[in-house]
């Protein structure tokens, strides 16, 4: 969570700052904060985004400059709170992504030495410690500072007398920019990609000195190599390019970026891997995790592999027996549930393979093989084209461990998404719009994609809504279903299509409304359902995909008549690193 971005070079450095932070708002946006050095600290800060701030930002001098949008985890968001935090004497400026642990014991320590606090953040005790060691070297003050810290810390730093930037990492990632005559640190690569597509991931425990001429990038005062990445992603993949939110450009990349992937994750070495495990451990957050469920269904049903899904922040607190490869699922690669899980696996001396969207991501680096999707930057706080990433990549698991027999029910899958782009929901969104609470049922590789409607609908319309395998809802839930409480059934053909008819019938008996999501040529489901939303491709396969499109283009259409922001849904953030 929250997002860091530094320059040093030769252009005012608030506009740069300002363009990137509005990059970088999907990890956080309740405040924002940039502080810039010329002769001396010029800063802003205050409650809000970035990105409503247009023609109102002050100006503020230098060609050096630090930033930071917020995702709150100490102290309530509002202008004090904002980074970037200083020292007592204004003259050291500290932006801070992850958590310090130790926070309270050090402000205690510091405020018994005379130091003054004014925000409620674990950040500030950073900036006291800077300046409780600085003589005449930042660069020295920093590691005598992190010294004393436990937690995580993407970190980048100024003070007023000297003409550069310190960079810090432990825990939370950051990537530095070589540009020509200037240079960037940020969070992530994008926004670096308007000026330079070569990149350093910094490692843990790494600092480095940034100016305007170069990057040292350092460890505990020696000098280490680290190697000069090109970044993959394009300028253009960032920009909403005439859709209305990156949400809905996201949802029609869908085609493209599920063949992409799929073809690219065709990879013999880590599927011999898999192919010697007994079993297959999934461990994964949110998004993620349904996807991984419906890797289970496709590996157990097409290949006969037994897997199991853990979410991540279950299994690192508990000692399960694993056997096989462990597969850690996360688009971002930064999921601090994910990495801790994954660093679990390992000491259980699995082999370890990360599913993830990120070049040099914490995960990829810390697995042993890394598949990638080709999703491209997901700019949308919710997950689309990376869940169809994913579900590419455990598509192409299953093809290879059958040996291709998937390939025909494969051909046509993209298509099955791209002609699902223009489905007609209005009469679903009527209903969907007006209720307080929803259900969302299905069975098989269905009750997965309706755990990943349900989440759509809540994180983005924030409308209460709940999946269950369908056979469970008489199990309990039953007792809230009312004429104004609308379940959405996934019913295709297939063998679990009869049962679901019941379940509809008796859902149905309770006067609860029912959007069904069925083949199209289904008329007896057409006629019992209040709303019947017409899947056009054939086979389990396709329909997954289908259903999964249609799901979140529901949950997007009924967010957007309710008004709801939806790029920037209210609380949360795309890159939750925090456990
Ligand atoms: C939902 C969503 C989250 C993420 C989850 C895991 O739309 O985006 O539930 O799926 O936070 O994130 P990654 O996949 O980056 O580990």
């Amino acid at each position: 969570m929250c997002g860091i971005f530094g320059y040093a070079g030769y252009r005012d450095a608030a506009p740069v700052l300002v363009e990137g932070l509005k990059k970088l708002e999907y990890r956080g946006y309740d405040s924002y904060g940039i502080a810039t050095l010329d002769t001396h600290l010029d800063i802003h800060k205050k409650q809000g985004k970035i990105s409503e701030t247009e023609g109102s930002f002050p100006k503020l001098r230098g060609t050096l400059g630090i930033s930071h949008t917020r995702w709150a985890t100490h102290g309530v968001p509002n202008d004090v709170n904002a980074h970037p935090h200083t020292d007592c004497t204004h003259r050291i400026a500290v932006v801070h992504n992850g958590v310090i642990e130790n926070y309270f014991e050090l402000r205690k320590d510091l405020t018994a030495q005379g130091h003054t606090f004014l925000s409620e953040t674990d950040t500030e005790v950073i900036a006291h410690l800077i300046e409780s060691h600085y003589q005449d070297d930042l660069y020295t003050a920093v590691i005598e500072a992190l010294r004393h810290l436990e937690g995580s810390y993407a970190l980048l730093v100024l003070a007023e007398n000297e003409h550069r930037i310190i960079a810090a990492r432990n825990k939370s990632p950051l990537v530095l920019g070589i540009g020509d005559g200037e240079m960037f640190a940020a969070s992530d690569v994008a926004p670096l990609l308007d000026y330079t597509e070569r990149v350093i991931v910094m490692e843990d425990d790494d600092q480095a000195i940034i100016t305007p001429q170069g990057i040292r990038v350092l460890r505990a005062g020696n000098a280490v190599d680290r190697p000069v990445e090109r970044v993959t992603w394009h300028a253009d993949e960032i920009k909403r390019g005439g859709f209305a939110h990156f949400m809905l450009k996201e949802i029609y990349e869908q085609p493209g970026v599920f063949f992409e992937t799929f073809r690219a994750a065709r990879d013999e070495n880590t599927l011999a891997i898999i192919r010697d495990s007994p079993q297959v451990t999934a461990i994964a957050c949110g998004s993620s995790f349904h996807a991984a469920l419906l890797m289970k269904y496709f590996l157990e049903e097409y290949c006969r592999k037994p897997v199991r899904v853990e979410f991540a922040s279950e299994f690192k607190y508990y000692t399960p027996p694993v056997s096989g490869v462990a597969l850690a699922v996360s688009q971002s690669g930064e999921t601090a549930d994910t990495i801790a899980a994954l660093r679990k696996a390992k000491q259980y001396n699995c082999p370890t393979v990360a599913v993830t969207n990120v070049q040099g991501s914490t995960i990829s680096r810390a697995a042993d093989k890394t598949i990638y999707m080709r999703a491209g930057p997901e700019m949308s706080v919710a997950a689309t084209k990376s869940f169809i990433a994913q579900v590419a990549v455990f598509l192409q698991i299953a093809n290879m461990l059958t040996d291709g027999k998937l390939n025909q029910a494969l051909l046509h899958a993209h298509q099955a998404i791209e002609e699902t782009l223009l489905v007609d929901l209005a009469d679903a969104v009527a209903l969907c719009k007006k209720a307080e609470n929803l259900f969302y049922i299905g069975r098989g590789a269905f009750y997965p994609v309706a755990m990943e409607g349900a989440l759509k609908m809540k994180e983005i319309s924030y409308i209460h809504a709940e999946a269950y395998a369908a056979g469970e809802l008489k199990h309990g839930p039953f007792a809230l279903l009312t004429d104004i409480t609308p379940v959405v059934a996934i019913c295709p053909g297939g063998i679990t299509r009869g049962v679901m008819i019941s379940n509809i019938k008796e859902v149905k008996a309770r006067k609860a409304p029912v959007i069904a999501l069925g083949e199209s040529q289904d008329t007896e489901l057409r006629d019992i359902v209040d709303c019947f939303i017409p899947i056009r491709s054939k086979g389990p396969i396709p329909q997954v995909l289908s259903a999964t499109v249609i799901l979140q283009l529901l949950a997007y259409h009924t967010a957007r008549e309710l008004g709801c922001d939806l790029d920037m849904p209210r609380i949360l953030a795309m890159s939750v690193t925090v456990e």
